[in-house]
């Protein structure tokens, strides 16, 4: 019997002319529902107080809501302010606890205050979710050092700057843990030509494992998740034929942010307290499975 997620997407619409509308609407309603993946009351976070960055919507938008429905007051960080204040309202109403934080993650002063705001008002900082990201298309032959600064801005350095002003108050805490997001296309690459993203995933991955290193023995766990093709913001306005890049995985299809904040989550609380410096791929089996054409391959 197949599960009701396979059934789903087995009528997804991945080209065509349909395609853009079907998108929307499941993306939709997959972020308008109440956010499903977290057993009710549980409490990972009970007491914790959490940044995410990203937060307006996607996977972001997701990780706070879950986080938050497990008893976090989670401050959230994104250039979106109009979005991040619609994810505030949302966890409001659900009696969470949120504060919207308008900034960008590039800038190092603005790091300065958000982390001060949180000690200042909520005494502590647990956990950091660096999410906030953006990609760029274009190759090695098209991009300059000066094309790149600012995707090396948001995606490399945005999520240096936010380990760096956040772990002396995640010590000062007693501990906790750093998620960073990466991406399967830090380490495989097609001919999608994002050599900047590429960089930049690549250079998150590196300081995943170098920020474990440094910051273990201060009681912090860095870890990552790596996710595969995520239908959000970075992938709806795109609307490109995903066919591709659909049948390029094992299991044929896109995953819905919820699913990659469920990875996230883990990472965070303390069901994976012995996991330290590690990368987890959520990308469908894309990363694991050798795409030969169906006839060479039997
Ligand atoms: N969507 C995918 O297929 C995919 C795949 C692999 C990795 N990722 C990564 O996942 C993370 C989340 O992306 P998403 O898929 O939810 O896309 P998204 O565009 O929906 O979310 C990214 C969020 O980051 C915010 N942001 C961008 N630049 C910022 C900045 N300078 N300062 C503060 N906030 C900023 C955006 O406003 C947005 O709310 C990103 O790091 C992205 O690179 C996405």
């Amino acid at each position: 019997m197949k599960s009701k997620r396979a059934e789903f997407f087995d009528d997804a619409v991945v080209s065509g002319p349909d395609q853009k509308a079907f998108e929307e609407k499941i993306y939709a309603e997959a972020q308008a529902k109440r956010w499903p993946r977290v057993a009710e009351g549980t409490g990972k976070f009970e007491g914790q107080v959490v940044i995410v960055t990203g937060a307006a919507g996607g996977q972001g938008e997701m990780e706070a809501k879950m986080i938050a429905q497990q008893g976090a007051k989670v401050y959230m960080a994104d250039i979106e302010e109009e979005g991040l204040k619609r994810v505030e309202a949302a966890i409001i109403a659900d009696g969470g606890e949120a504060v919207a934080f308008p900034m960008d993650v590039a800038d190092e002063g603005s790091w300065q205050e958000l982390v001060k705001k949180v000690v200042d008002e909520s005494g502590r900082l647990d956990v950091l979710v660096n999410n906030a990201g953006m990609c760029q298309n274009g190759t090695v032959l098209t991009e300059t050092r000066e094309s790149l600064n600012r995707i090396m801005d948001v995606d490399c350095w945005g999520v240096y700057n936010g380990m760096h002003y956040c772990a002396p108050a995640i010590i000062e805490a007693g501990g906790g843990t750093i998620v960073n997001t990466c991406s399967y296309q830090g380490t495989h690459f097609g001919p999608g030509s994002f050599i900047g993203y590429a960089m930049a995933k690549a250079a998150v991955m590196g300081m995943t494992r170098a920020a474990a290193t440094d910051l273990g023995t201060y009681g912090i766990r860095v870890n990552a998740v790596n996710p595969g093709l995520v239908l959000s913001g970075m992938t709806l306005p795109r609307g490109q034929n995903r066919k591709g890049l659909v049948d390029a995985s094992s299991m044929k299809r896109y995953a819905l942010p919820e699913e990659i904040a469920s990875v996230v989550m883990f990472l965070a609380s303390d069901d994976s307290s012995f996991i330290n410096g590690e990368f987890i791929a959520a990308d469908g089996g894309a990363t694991t499975y050798l795409h030969l054409a169906t006839a060479d391959a039997k």
